[in-house]
């Protein structure tokens, strides 16, 4: 059977993880966490005090960088390896969170990761959620969604998030650094967020996980069904 693309772009803290996780536990493929990778190299650019200003020592901060996905321990989800190093945890603070978009507007990131996003997913079998994964990394994607929520909503499950995990910050702190996130990551000159034009719009404001899961199965399946054609 033909294992196909399934792209998930949309605007931060939309969900388009939680989403990408059932689907791909539904149909047996492989999640990919592209923002994952975007904040593992901001990781390393904060670790090593990069200057974000000189093309050439960006550049050989991406040579000593490598990334790769493991299975966790309970097998239910990937984890993000810096240079053999497990950086799940440390890539979800909110220093990180910060800078990340600063660095993910970088062209040379941007060819580094999309590279190798491109490779993971060559055979299909995927579901990649980012910012650019229908338009620039998978624009062939079978399958392929934008989803958004209410600034508020994704304040909120944002926070509770983070309060969740015992990080401390304000409702207010939050919807700031979303913003500056969104505004950063949809102005930036190479590849920005930008809903592409075959692109299933979820709002899921007022779904539930189980709605709104409804809503993607729907389309893939319909799309799987022709590709068996
Ligand atoms: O999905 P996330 O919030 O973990 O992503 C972190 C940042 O990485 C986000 O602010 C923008 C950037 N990003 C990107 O530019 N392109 C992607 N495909 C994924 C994430």
């Amino acid at each position: 059977m033909k294992k196909l693309k399934i792209a998930i772009d949309g605007w931060s803290s939309c969900g388009k993880s939680t989403l990408a996780k059932q689907i791909a536990k539904h149909l047996g493929y492989t999640y990919i966490d592209s923002g994952a990778m975007y904040r593992a190299i901001t990781l390393f650019f904060m670790r090593n005090n990069i200057d974000l200003t000189d093309a050439s020592t960006i550049e050989n901060a991406i040579s000593q960088i490598s990334l790769r996905f493991i299975p966790s321990a309970n097998a239910q989800t990937s984890e993000i390896y810096l240079n053999d190093e497990n950086v799940e945890m440390q890539i979800r603070s909110m220093a990180v969170a910060d800078e990340v978009s600063k660095v993910a507007a970088l062209k040379q990131v941007r060819d580094f990761a999309v590279s190798q996003q491109q490779e993971m997913g060559k055979h299909g079998g995927v579901v990649m959620d980012g910012r650019d994964i229908g338009t620039v990394v998978f624009p062939d994607a079978e399958v392929k969604l934008f989803m958004t929520a209410s600034p508020e909503i994704r304040t909120k499950r944002r926070y509770l998030e983070m309060a969740e995990k015992g990080i401390e910050i304000t409702m207010e702190e939050v919807m700031e650094n979303l913003k500056k996130r969104d505004h950063i990551d949809s102005t930036r000159m190479f590849s920005p967020l930008t809903q592409a034009t075959d692109a299933l719009v979820i709002d899921n404001s007022n779904l539930t996980m189980e709605e709104q899961l409804d809503v993607a199965m729907k389309l893939i399946q319909e799309k799987i069904n022709l590709a068996q054609d």
